[in-house]
């Protein structure tokens, strides 16, 4: 009885020393709720500061505002936390936030989501994690239709500076891209 007793303490203690190394291997890796709240301060962020924009000084300077500033404030976030952050998508506006292939292959099927009428969910995949970013009715004013939601105006700026620009078209609701924070 004495030595199935030793027994059973040496295997829990090696079970629990094996735990602790792995969490001190571990010790970069962030868990989901974490890294979802890294989303939602950078979407805050940007969001917060782009409709500040808008209504000081209009849609035009905040576009100029956006181009100067959402990679920036976007790696804020991500250097705050030591994690890298970024925003992509399949029709992107900047050349620097194309998405990848695999990025892509998760457009795609939150893309089948939304129109089987789902709610897109984040993901994590490989130490990445996915967040869909989604249109309402206030993006439309830069990624909508030039002539009726985009200002024949703003649409000038948007083309100085981005002439390769992918990104309108846009309806509500539709996908415009994705977060992707790296886990570890
Ligand atoms: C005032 C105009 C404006 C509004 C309004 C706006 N955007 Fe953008 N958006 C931009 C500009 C400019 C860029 C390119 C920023 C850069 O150069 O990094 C951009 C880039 C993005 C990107 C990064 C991918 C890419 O295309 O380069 C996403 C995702 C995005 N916008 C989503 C949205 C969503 C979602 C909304 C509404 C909630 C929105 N935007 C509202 C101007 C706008």
């Amino acid at each position: 009885m004495k030595k199935v007793f030793i027994f059973c303490t040496t295997v829990l203690s090696a079970i629990l020393l094996m735990n602790c190394t792995t969490a001190q291997s571990n010790k970069n890796t962030i868990d989901l709720p974490t890294a979802l709240s890294y989303v939602s301060e950078t979407k805050d962020l940007l969001m917060g500061t782009l409709m500040k924009k808008i209504k000081e000084n209009g849609t035009e300077n905040a576009l100029e505002f956006c181009n100067l500033n959402a990679i920036p404030l976007t790696q804020t976030v991500g250097e705050k936390y030591h994690k890298k952050i970024k925003r992509v998508s399949d029709k992107n506006r900047n050349p620097n936030n194309a998405a990848n292939a695999k990025e892509l292959a998760i457009i795609s099927q939150y893309k089948a989501q939304l129109f089987a009428g789902k709610e897109p969910q984040p993901l994590v995949e490989k130490n990445q994690l996915y967040v869909p970013i989604v249109t309402n009715s206030q993006c439309l004013k830069c990624h909508g239709t030039v002539g009726s939601t985009i200002e024949n105006k703003t649409a000038e700026k948007i083309k100085s500076l981005y002439p390769k620009d992918l990104a309108i078209g846009y309806k509500e609701n539709e996908l415009r891209g994705l977060f992707v924070v790296q886990m570890k």
